[in-house]
């Protein structure tokens, strides 16, 4: 884990980028060292580091490594080793906009630096993902005090996914805000969805509840209608991976199903999301592409087979909440209420 006091998945030593592999978890805690963008971009692909502001942090890195693998001695070789790599880092994963936005911030920053020695300009693109990924640390923490307000005494508080520490560079969003509420002791249960296909819930959400005592109990995806019908539920938050200039919200699979759930129990449904989630440029959540992933996903659980392997499956790992079920976003500079407006 990180050299810092508190949880973090990914984090520069020396010269390398070090990422917590989070396939491994709970079962085991695994660290690995990166030295190379190509291999930065395999780890995003794969699943060692997920969570869109994680996802953005760890490709920021990667394009900072980028910069100090290339062999260029004049300013145009270099910019063209960079955008190399930045066109691989953004080919990774489609949904999570933390991605393009960290590199966008990572090719600004290049050219800008023309007139720098080559030295000074890999150095001022490590500082700068050092600076995404400290910016993101400040933006939870105040985030998760924003939304810590919002939670009622002894609260029921459903989540889904993993928005916590490991989906970001720490403290999370929507476990972030259960985390600032829980250090104020408002925090009576969280209901943690175990998120079906690739189980985030269950193997980190919980795991990191556990590991700070958060009181917390697991339950299969399918429970929660009727835990809301019965009135155990006090709030849902989840986190984003990219929300429309309109609100609508792309977060993991299974996120509008709690939002419409949570508008017919009359259960306020918040999205935690940093501003670099924000994607202004798409007028509405329709234009949000969704990965498909592999068939294998829902065809097992792990390793272990649970279909005919000639079965069709559709595979989305992300569905799109339209903003008009949203009761609040959830931002580090405040709440934001509909209708949603990202000045
Ligand atoms: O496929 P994943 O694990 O990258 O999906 C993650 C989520 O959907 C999270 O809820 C989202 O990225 C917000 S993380 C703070």
């Amino acid at each position: 884990m990180s050299p810092e006091t508190f949880l973090s998945p990914v984090w520069w030593a020396d010269d390398h980028l070090m990422l917590v592999d989070q396939r491994r978890l709970p079962v085991e805690e695994v660290e690995r060292a990166y030295g190379r963008w190509e291999d930065v971009a395999d780890a995003i692909r794969t699943l060692v580091v997920r969570g869109a502001p994680a996802i953005g942090v760890a490709a920021a890195f990667g394009a900072a490594l980028a910069a100090r693998q290339s062999r260029a001695t004049t300013f145009v070789a270099l910019l063209a080793d960079l955008e190399t790599a930045l066109k691989g880092l953004a080919a990774t994963r489609p949904t999570a906009v933390n991605l393009f936005w960290a590199l966008e911030r990572m090719r600004r920053l290049a050219l800008a630096s023309d007139r720098l020695p080559l030295d000074q300009v890999r150095a001022r693109l490590l500082a700068e993902a050092q600076a995404i990924r400290d910016e993101d640390i400040a933006a939870n923490r105040a985030l998760g005090a924003h939304g810590a307000a919002l939670v009622p005494a002894n609260a029921r508080i459903l989540t889904h996914c993993n928005a916590g520490a490991l989906a970001t560079a720490g403290f999370g969003t929507a476990l972030g805000v259960i985390r600032a509420a829980h250090a104020l002791g408002r925090v009576g249960r969280v209901w943690v969805d175990e998120t079906r296909p690739v189980m985030q819930g269950s193997r980190l959400t919980a795991w990191e509840c556990a590991r700070e005592g958060i009181p917390h109990t697991l339950i299969a995806d399918v429970v929660a209608a009727s835990l809301m019908g019965r009135g155990q539920v006090d709030l849902i938050v989840t986190g984003a991976d990219r929300i429309a200039a309109n609100g609508d919200t792309a977060n993991k699979i299974g996120t509008y199903a709690l939002a419409v759930l949570g508008r017919h129990h009359r259960v306020p449904f918040y999205v935690a999301a940093p501003f670099s989630t924000i994607d202004p440029t798409l007028p509405s959540g329709e234009a949000i592409p969704i990965e498909e992933r592999d068939p294998a996903e829902v065809r097992g659980v792990g390793a272990q087979q649970t279909a005919p392997a000639a079965s069709s499956v559709f595979n989305p790992a992300f569905d799109v909440t339209p903003a008009a079920l949203i009761t609040a976003i959830i931002t580090e500079r405040g709440v934001v209420r509909p209708p949603y407006h990202f000045a």
